[in-house]
């Protein structure tokens, strides 16, 4: 898969909006080995530490720190690099948040979203967009079903609804001005990419399970679990941004056949409930404790939320790598050992990903 990527990416220039988060860290380390040249758009680092400035991530990229939403700003900064490649990954993504926020939620995940693609309409060259949205976007039944591309889009809490508006805004937009019919003219291909909850080294956002056991099991605290039953499909971050790379891959060689919404997650056996994740993962760290704190004023959060994965498969050839042991293995190995150099412990990961020696 590696080698199909390089051919893609080598000396391309990539314009990766979230950039300084958890997923777009990693992405930049991978971008570095691909040999793709990277500008950066988001917001400084929120969190402490943050994986951006554990990775220098000044050296992996050029580093634009502007909002989303200041249309002018992001429009110059995207003509002025002419990209070939826009992964846009920056978004206010944490569901207990948008209870706090629904409205800069809506603005951030709806309005950026509409803006990156204003200033994608601006572009006069041939380009490939791949906008990053969630399993949340289906409207949740909490039954044992695997959702598909073509289901209902909901979502009950904002964060969910909306990257569903947003999905639909993208759809609007491809239709509109990106229609795949009339791509000898305007040059573009749109796709969205789906996927579920991510674990994986180095992240620290607040109200998320692998962060908060990372923190609890540095500082010798027992970690608190707030939804012991929640089935998620977990899986490491590797796989769904290998996902977005094959898919902005395809999009590149035939940008109509592939401008189309993909759902990443694991294979449907591997979902797990969130206290079996917890005890495999102090299992791996070889000593920790957890308690159960159920807190009865919690706002609505999905309990059940299950990905079909067969059109990734069918038509991208892409399919998940570890299971979610393997998974919990390469989170708990990263959190133990990053210490001397976060960077060479992430693309050793990388690299063991793609079978690279
Ligand atoms: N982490 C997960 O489990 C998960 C699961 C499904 C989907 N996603 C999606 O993947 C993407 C990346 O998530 P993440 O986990 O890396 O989140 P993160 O919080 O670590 O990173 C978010 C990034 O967006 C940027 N950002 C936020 N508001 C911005 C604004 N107004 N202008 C410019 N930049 C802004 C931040 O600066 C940061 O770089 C998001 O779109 C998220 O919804 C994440």
């Amino acid at each position: 898969m590696f080698e199909e990527l390089q051919k893609t990416y080598q000396g391309k220039k990539v314009f990766l909006t979230g950039h300084t988060g958890f997923k777009g860290s990693w992405m930049l380390a991978i971008f570095k080995l691909l040999g793709a040249e990277v500008r950066g758009y988001a917001l400084a680092p929120e969190v402490e530490p943050a994986l951006f400035d554990l990775l220098n991530g000044n050296s992996l990229c050029e580093s634009v720190i502007g909002d989303i939403r200041d249309e002018d700003n992001l429009t110059k900064e995207l003509l002025d690099f002419q990209p070939d490649y826009l992964f846009h990954l920056a978004a206010q993504p944490i569901v207990r948040e948008s209870y706090n926020i629904p409205i800069e939620t809506y603005d951030v995940n709806v309005i950026g979203t509409g803006k990156v693609l204003e200033a994608v309409r601006k572009l006069e060259k041939r380009s490939i967009v791949v906008l990053v949205t969630t399993d949340k976007v289906y409207e949740n039944k909490e039954i044992e079903y695997g959702y598909k591309e073509e289901d209902h889009l909901g979502g009950y809490d904002p964060y969910s609804a909306s990257k569903a508006c947003a999905e639909i805004l993208s759809s609007s937009y491809r239709r509109s001005f990106f229609n795949p019919s009339e791509f000898e003219k305007h040059q573009k291909s749109i796709s969205t990419a789906r996927s579920g909850n991510v674990i994986g080294g180095g992240d620290w956002t607040k109200d998320r399970i692998v962060p908060d056991i990372a923190k609890a099991l540095e500082n010798n605290e027992t970690v608190i679990v707030r939804n012991p039953n929640a089935v998620r499909p977990w899986q490491h971050v590797l796989e769904p941004l290998s996902g977005y790379l094959v898919l902005g891959s395809k999009m590149d060689s035939d940008p109509i056949e592939y401008a189309d919404s993909f759902n990443f997650g694991p294979i449907m056996e591997d979902n797990l409930p969130v206290e079996e994740l917890v005890k495999l993962a102090l299992d791996c760290w070889g000593e920790g404790n957890y308690e159960i704190n159920q807190d009865a004023n919690a706002v609505h959060e999905a309990n059940l939320l299950q990905l079909s994965i067969d059109k990734a498969y069918e038509k991208l050839g892409w399919k998940p790598v570890m299971t979610s042991s393997e998974a919990i293995a390469r989170t708990v190995e990263w959190y133990k050992n990053y210490k001397d150099d976060a960077l060479g412990m992430t693309t050793q990961q990388i690299k063991h990903y793609f079978n690279l020696s």
